[in-house]
């Protein structure tokens, strides 16, 4: 079933026409990662989908409602069930661990001081950082950080969750560690997950399906082993750098 779908979303700034016209289907439960040349796009994409700025044409639909030209109210209650981690993944520098991650909640005013305490405490040990609460994010490395801001993003319990280079700066048993985890707040949260990464190894081994942007449109879709497979010339590059990782079996970590 689709839970998120973009029709013909075009965006220009300027003369710089950056997307032309994508079209994207995200299934509802599905790991997909977005990938595509430096500048194609893929921030863009995400921050049109979250409505963070709007397009200039084509429509995006929410379990099969347009939500395209909603009023900033009803964008909210969308958001409510979207989250996003920033390619910048940034914290508050002047807050503690455990005030960046209740930040949205008490935003949102829904639970209690105690609620929040405890859905803090329970989003850090889900990214493997229980008790950091009262740590400052100076304190802590890359990876942790990246992992906090995740735990800040799944506190919410957004049903969909888009990932802006989740793994970018970490070191590879971070990456995988950071992958994993992904994987796992998929299944066992059940959050429909997008990720743009400019990580083959990890685009080709983790995803359900794997999506390339180039030249404002989606010019591949599919499993890891069909986007492999593709003898789109642009992709080429992508692919070998993928080399061993490619996912050959479709969507064995599902349950
Ligand atoms: N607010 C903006 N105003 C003007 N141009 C912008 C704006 N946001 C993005 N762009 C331009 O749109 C293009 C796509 O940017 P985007 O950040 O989406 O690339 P990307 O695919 O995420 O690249 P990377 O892999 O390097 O992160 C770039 O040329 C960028 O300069
Ligand atoms: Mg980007």
């Amino acid at each position: 079933m689709a839970l998120f779908e973009l029709r013909g979303l075009t965006k220009s700034f300027g003369d710089k026409h950056v997307l032309r016209g994508v079209d994207l289907t995200v299934d509802k439960g599905e790991f997909l990662t977005l990938i595509g040349p430096s500048a194609s796009g893929k921030s863009v994409l995400l921050k049109l989908a979250l409505g963070i700025f709007p397009s200039d044409g084509g429509s995006l639909l929410f379990e099969g409602r347009d939500i395209t030209g909603l009023d900033e109210q009803s964008w909210i209650a969308v958001r409510r069930r979207v989250g996003i981690l920033f390619q910048a993944g940034a914290l508050f520098d002047s807050l503690s661990v455990f005030d960046n991650v209740a930040y949205g909640l008490r935003e949102q005013r829904v639970l209690s001081a105690d609620e929040i305490r405890q859905r803090v405490a329970e989003s850090l040990t889900q990214v493997g950082l229980g008790g950091i609460e009262a740590m400052w994010p100076a304190d802590l490395s890359g990876g942790m950080r990246k992992r906090v801001a995740l735990a800040r993003a799944v506190a919410m319990r957004p049903e969909l969750l888009l990932y802006d280079e989740p793994t970018e700066g970490l070191d590879p048993i971070n990456v995988t560690r950071v992958n994993r985890l992904l994987l796992s707040l998929r299944d066992r949260l059940e959050i429909t997950t997008v990720v743009v990464t400019s990580n083959m190894a990890s685009a080709f081994s983790v995803s359900d399906r794997v999506a390339f942007l180039n030249e404002g449109r989606i010019a591949a879709i599919g499993t890891p082993a069909e986007v492999a497979a593709s003898p789109l010339p642009a992709l080429g590059p992508f692919v070998r750098a993928a080399g061993s990782h490619v996912r050959a079996v479709h969507s064995s970590s599902r349950g």
